[in-house]
């Protein structure tokens, strides 16, 4: 199968995949406050990730590009949602645009329909400093997302076998590039010790990128022979490692919170967990591909009154006070957190 195909696929599966609805952040309850001393009109949504002033915690998070005329059409329906909605968004991994140039304006056309907003370039760990730079001149990119996807690759039968250097190569563009450097996992969430390893990297942010939504190991073992079912349950969900990562983080190293995220209600949940911004992939896609940018703008927009609203509820009236509203947590979530020693 080509990587245009396999692009292709990927789409397909994600959006038929778009339908799980429980996951850890139905774990995570609010309590609730009669007394919350705010008004709505009062609700700031800004936040901060390093040096990027975001208008909003939501980040488009990253998914296509490299394919054919479709992706490009996906591409800018949601470079003009972004636009429109004022919100950050990555483009899918660059790697198909050094393999083939024919294919960079699936990219380059993200900064031509939103010529102002912050777009994330996206690369693999296995990148080097020239594409770096490059993947961000193609995008004019604000900051650079490098997608750590051990268990993908591992279920692809195509895909890499050879995991070591990360660290370093991470390190070296972090100190080397002069955008901030995000790194993210693709949907099998980053552990405390996996965050204080990126810590020493001078990476501004790591996107925990959480099991709970799309799942790659599925999505992947679709298409092998004999599938490697074990991985289909891997991971640390989404609720479980933001309470992971954010134990490890630093002032230094920013936390986004991602993996499954459905509504206004998940992201008030993840940012009260600590996470600095969110990232949403597999339900934008949903959207912009039932209804193209008008859709997937109304979706944003949705979960954003929906943020607006349930801040108004718990009394926070900016992103830096939900972090810090009272939580309870249930079931697994809090059997993992109390058997890691994490509360
Ligand atoms: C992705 N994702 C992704 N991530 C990345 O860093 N580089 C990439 O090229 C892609 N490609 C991609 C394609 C498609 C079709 C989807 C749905 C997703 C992963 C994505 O950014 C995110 O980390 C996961 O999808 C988890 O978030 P959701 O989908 O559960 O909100």
């Amino acid at each position: 199968m080509s990587r245009a195909e396999r692009k292709k696929d990927h789409i397909q599966h994600a959006l038929n995949s778009v339908t799980e609805n429980s996951n850890s952040f139905d774990d995570v309850r609010f309590v609730h406050n009669s007394l919350p001393e705010t008004s709505v009109s009062q609700i700031n949504l800004s936040v901060s990730i390093g040096e990027l002033m975001l208008s909003s915690p939501i980040i488009i998070n990253a998914m296509t590009g490299g394919g054919d005329k479709e992706t490009e059409r996906i591409n800018e329906s949601l470079a003009a949602c972004a636009r429109d909605s004022g919100t950050a968004m990555a483009v899918g991994s660059q790697m198909a645009a050094f393999k083939d140039p024919a294919v960079k304006r699936t990219y380059s056309i993200v900064r031509k329909v939103n010529q102002k907003g912050l777009i994330f370039a996206n690369l693999g760990s296995e990148l080097t400093l020239d594409q770096a730079k490059r993947a961000v001149d193609m995008v004019e990119a604000d900051a650079l997302q490098i997608h750590l996807n051990v268990i993908q690759e591992l279920v692809m039968p195509e895909g890499d076998r050879d995991f070591q250097g990360a660290l370093e190569t991470i390190a070296h563009i972090s100190s080397s590039l002069e955008v901030p450097v995000i790194v993210k996992e693709v949907g099998f969430g980053v552990s405390s010790e996996a965050v204080k390893a990126l810590k020493e990297t001078g990476a501004a942010a790591v996107d925990i990128g959480g099991k709970g939504g799309t799942n790659f190991a599925v999505i992947e073992n679709q298409r092998r022979e004999e599938p490697y079912s074990f991985f289909n349950e891997w991971g640390l969900s989404t609720a479980v490692s933001l309470a992971e990562a954010v134990h490890s983080a630093s002032k230094e190293l920013s936390v986004i919170g991602s993996g499954g995220i459905r509504d206004g209600y998940d992201l008030a949940k993840a940012i009260a967990l600590g996470a600095d911004a969110c990232g949403i992939a597999g339900r934008v896609l949903a959207a912009a591909n039932d209804g193209g940018k008008e859709k997937a703008e109304r979706y944003i927009q949705h979960c954003l009154h929906e943020l607006t609203i349930i801040m108004a509820a718990l009394g926070a009236d900016s992103i830096q006070q939900l972090q810090s509203v009272p939580l309870v947590i249930t079931g697994r979530t809090r059997d993992w957190l109390l058997d890691r020693g994490i509360h």
